[in-house]
């Protein structure tokens, strides 16, 4: 028998400290007029000096909690999505269920699973499907997805192509079986990746390289990017991603009550919804207050349009994305 997965609580966190277009001006050699017109982005959001990614992810999780009305007590698995994470080890879910009390002397003991993965801007659609995989083989989990991004952290200032497109945020969604509560259902999800493509997208930081003390950072420990050919491939991807989910759940595009696609660049998004013949109303799009914040997009996003009132529980709403790796995917809510 197939085990439902219900979003039951949904929460964000933005760091307070606001970067415009204007500020980045001071940085590098760029301008508002280039950045709004290539990307559609007029500000992004930087985690404050001593704030980290597990500050960021654990205000989101308590909010997606506090939505769903489960104490952190209730938790069985804290997933964390990230390109960015705090270490190499501890995972940042192991610091994250930390700041949350978990596992509480009061609770069930340690039985708290605890796991970081990457699928980079993907991050969300996997941990998705990760959390249904779950629910299949233990009714009874309440998973915590969390997607929390530090990309300030990995920007190469000296690279201007790159270093005005991202941001820092983290967005959460609590996630069980039983339908009391339920706001969506997770009804289908797809994953995919070309490995071939991994040169594509890189953030720098781990292994590859040996380091010692007193060594001076390469553009290798921050983030690069082939953009025109990034460009190409999300726009591809993520048109046949959606087209591939809509058929094998036998709905059209008209079906899709609201598309909320990953948050790169608008440009990016509009040739999606227009190849995908949807609606420019139904396109929800809110990069332009934080920029490209990786696997936080979609959560994040999500919570905006709820906010705004066009997101509204059981809605049919389409999800897709595209990062690293090369990795894409799309997710069916009802
Ligand atoms: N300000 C001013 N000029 C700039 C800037 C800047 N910030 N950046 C680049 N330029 C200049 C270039 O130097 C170039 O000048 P030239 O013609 O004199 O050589 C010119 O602008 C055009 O540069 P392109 O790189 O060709 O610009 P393009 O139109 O391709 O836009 C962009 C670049 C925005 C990066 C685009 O390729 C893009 O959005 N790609 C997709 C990126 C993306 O979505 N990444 C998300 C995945 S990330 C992840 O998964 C973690």
């Amino acid at each position: 028998m197939k085990i439902p997965c219900y979003i039951c609580g949904l929460g964000s966190y933005v760091p307070s400290h606001s970067v415009t277009n204007g500020d980045m001006e001071k940085l590098v050699q760029t301008s508002d007029e280039w950045i709004v017109s290539r990307t559609g982005i007029r500000e992004r959001h930087f985690l404050a000096e001593g704030e980290q990614v597990s500050d960021a992810g654990a205000a989101a999780a308590r909010a997606a909690l506090e939505d769903a009305r489960l104490s952190p007590d209730a938790v069985t698995h804290v997933f964390v999505a990230t390109c960015t994470p705090e270490y190499l080890s501890p995972s940042t879910a192991c610091v994250i269920a930390g700041k949350l009390g978990l596992p509480s002397s009061s609770g069930r003991g340690a039985a708290v699973m605890c796991l970081d993965f990457n699928a980079a801007c993907t991050g969300f659609v996997y941990g998705l499907e990760l959390a249904r995989s779950v629910l299949q083989g233990s009714p009874e989990a309440v998973v915590l997805l969390i997607a929390a991004e530090a990309l300030s952290r990995r920007m190469n200032f000296a690279d201007r192509s790159t270093c005005v497109l991202f941001g820092d945020a983290a967005g959460a969604v609590a996630l069980r079986s039983c339908p009391e509560g339920g706001l969506w259902e997770v009804r289908d999800v797809t994953c995919a990746s070309d490995g071939s493509l991994c040169e594509l997208i890189k953030i720098g930081g781990g292994t590859a390289r040996s380091v010692a003390e007193g060594d001076v950072l390469g553009p290798d420990f921050f983030i690069s990017m082939q953009g025109q050919a990034v460009f190409r491939h999300a726009v591809r991807s993520m048109t046949e991603e959606s087209q591939h989910i809509l058929e094998r759940n036998g709905l059209g595009v008209d079906d899709v009550e609201l598309f909320i696609p990953h948050q790169a660049n608008l440009r990016i998004i509009q040739a999606v919804g227009e190849r995908l013949g949807l609606e420019p109303a139904k396109v929800f799009v809110n990069l332009a207050n934080y920029g490209n914040t990786s696997a936080a997009t979609l959560p994040l996003a999500m919570c905006d349009a709820r906010k705004e009132g066009v997101l509204r529980p059981g809605m049919k709403v389409l999800l897709t994305s595209f990062g690293g790796g090369m990795t894409w995917g799309s997710v069916l809510l009802t």
